[in-house]
């Protein structure tokens, strides 16, 4: 369940000419805002990065989106086009169905559409109208799904008329363009607010999220008929990037529930069950099937794999037209609850977001995550250290789990297999932070916390917001936040968790470095976050540890110690360390 990401950024390739726009010294300073745009219910790449003004606009509850995003994907359709087609007479053809709403074209070995009817009947009555194809040598299972193929009867019209279609990009930046934007930035703070609108995921991505999980619910609606099939982790909690994976929990639990108060008089009726041992293979036994008829019938789900030992336990598989890495888990309902919390964090304060997509982009550009399971930290692990940090500033940018908590109204209480999930869910009664620091400064502090963090006995909580002893001995302890026993990073081998802590000290040493020197505009040089993305500072770790000199990060902490101690990093009014950008 891990993201694929920005790769490395190719030192040579990516120093192209530098900006002829000249970044002044003292870089502008961006105000932080409170919200981002998911939460108003806005695109997400419509100014979610914004900072700079409080905004008072509702913010919509998590549940609220999941609703009205599920409904709509419901009324959507995923047709594969022919290459050379007019869109004009496209919607006219589908509109003979009912109106459209919404519709959307995107390229993944193939031109697809999505296109959202007003109405669900109009779904139905398109299915009624197609027909299953005769496959000749090959043999077609009549599965009659959302997912068409539309044909041309006579190509040779159509071409005459065709239009060029414009397409959504469903694909991160590649690294030439990302770097080109970053060195143009004015500032830091513009340069991860940015990177945030380059990865952040689009509408249209979102809503192809949304309608993939619609077209398995289908799927698992022949076994389940009242099921549903939930987006959780990053694809909806606001931390996804363009190309993260796409987690998906099987949802039973309402089926057969809501009858249970309508019933009358002295019965009670119940459905006859096969009974198995355990929670565990109840999961197991219902996913094994899922993943056979998702294997046998689903339409574009390749690459099956049913993980089904994993202690929390799925089935993989790639949906080709969307082109998503997909996780289907079922009783996970935690793990949901886990999204909502983060969705709330992310859309507390502008800058959260921004600073845990450039620390998740910073990981993967040196190779500290990877979209390979092992001994590495996750980007989840990541979100929750930045939001830990985040709630030792002062005064805190983000509010503990704890406050949340005696926030929570009796309709938010939550408790899922006896594990206290309660927290408030309404965004809009939870006061803004009255923390004005920049971007730039909060970057540089995340570094420099975690490059001098006592991993060795504390352990990170976002419930209480402060250290705790860890109660096992993993070189990194992420406590998780509902299930409070268990640690979220106990894959993270010592030697990452140094490679983690070494880069991050030779991060915070750059930073403080450009302060003092103010790279000159015309050098040429990567600055910034641009300068942190390159792989050269993994080189340096290793090359040094080669030589067996004193590790790179022992002299980093050093230096950065004589820098906390010189006279001209002062304590402002408010008791906080400043960093002074003068030369
Ligand atoms: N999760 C968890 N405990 C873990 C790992 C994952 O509770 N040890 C839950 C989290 O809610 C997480 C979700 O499962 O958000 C999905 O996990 P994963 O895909 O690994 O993380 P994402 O947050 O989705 O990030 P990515 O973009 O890397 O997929
Ligand atoms: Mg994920």
């Amino acid at each position: 369940m891990a993201a694929r990401g920005v790769g490395l950024l190719s030192r040579l390739s990516m120093c192209t000419q530098r900006s002829q726009v000249l970044r002044p010294i003292h870089r502008r300073l961006s105000c932080p805002g409170t919200v981002a745009a998911d939460a108003r219910g806005e695109q997400p790449s419509s100014g979610s990065s914004e900072t700079g003004s409080e905004d008072r606009t509702p913010k919509k509850r998590f549940s609220e989106v999941q609703k009205e995003r599920r409904e709509q994907a419901q009324r959507t359709i995923l047709i594969l086009c022919p290459n050379k087609i007019s869109e004009k007479k496209f919607l006219k053809y589908l509109s003979q169905h009912g109106p459209i709403n919404n519709h959307f074209f995107f390229e993944s070995f193939g031109l697809y559409a999505v296109v959202e009817f007003c109405q669900k009947e109009s779904v139905a009555s398109l299915q009624n109208l197609t027909r299953t194809p005769s496959m000749g040598t090959e043999a077609a299972i009549p599965f009659r799904s959302r997912f068409f193929n539309l044909k041309l009867k006579n190509s040779s019209n159509e071409t005459s008329e065709q239009s060029c279609i414009p397409c959504c990009n469903q694909s991160p930046p590649s690294s030439k363009k990302l770097f080109k934007l970053l060195c143009d930035a004015e500032s830091i703070d513009d340069q991860l607010n940015t990177l945030l609108k380059e990865f952040q995921l689009t509408e249209e991505n979102t809503k192809l999220r949304y309608l993939t999980c619609s077209l398995i619910e289908d799927i698992a609606a022949a076994y389940f008929p009242d099921c549903a099939v939930r987006p959780f982790g990053s694809s909806v909690n606001s931390f996804g990037k363009l190309g993260c994976d796409l987690d998906m929990f099987l949802d039973l639990d309402e089926i057969g529930k809501f009858n249970a108060h309508k019933t009358s008089g002295n019965f009670l009726m119940e459905f006859q069950v096969k009974n198995v041992p355990s929670e565990r293979i109840a999961t197991q036994k219902i996913l094994s099937v899922i993943g056979e008829c998702l294997d046998n019938f689903g339409p574009g789900c390749v690459g099956v794999q049913k993980i089904l030992n994993a202690r929390c336990p799925l089935v993989r598989f790639s949906h080709q037209a969307s082109g998503f890495q997909c996780d289907l888990t079922t009783n996970n309902r935690i793990a949901l609850k886990s999204s909502e919390l983060l969705y709330i964090y992310g859309a507390l304060d502008s800058r959260v977001r921004a600073l845990v997509f450039s620390i998740r982009c910073w990981a993967r550009a040196h190779s500290l995550t990877s979209s390979i399971p092992g001994a590495w930290i996750t980007n989840f692990s990541l979100t929750m250290m930045v939001i830990f940090f985040l709630q030792r500033r002062s005064p805190p940018i983000l509010p503990t789990l704890d406050y949340l908590k005696t926030l929570a109204d009796a309709e938010d209480k939550c408790i899922i297999e006896g594990h206290n999930c309660t927290f408030i869910c309404d965004l809009n009664r939870i006061k803004p932070s009255k923390n004005t620091e920049t971007l730039e400064l909060l970057l540089k502090e995340f570094f420099e916390y975690f490059g001098n963090f006592a991993f060795n006995k504390n352990s990170i909580n976002i419930r209480q917001g402060k250290e705790q002893n860890k109660p096992e001995p993993s070189p990194l302890h992420i406590q998780n936040p509902f299930e409070t026993s268990l640690n979220i990073s106990k894959n993270v081998s010592q030697s990452q968790l140094q490679k983690f802590v070494d880069l991050a000290r030779e991060s915070a040493w750059i930073l403080h470095q450009e302060d003092k020197d103010h790279p000159s505009p015309s050098s040429n040089q990567p600055w910034g976050l641009a300068a942190l993305l390159l792989p050269s500072i993994a080189k340096s770790v290793s090359h040094d540890k080669k030589k067996r000199r004193k590790p790179a990060s022992e002299r980093i902490k050093n230096l950065l110690e004589s820098i906390k101690s010189s006279p001209e990093n002062s304590t402002n009014t408010n008791g906080k360390r400043t960093v002074s950008t003068q030369a």
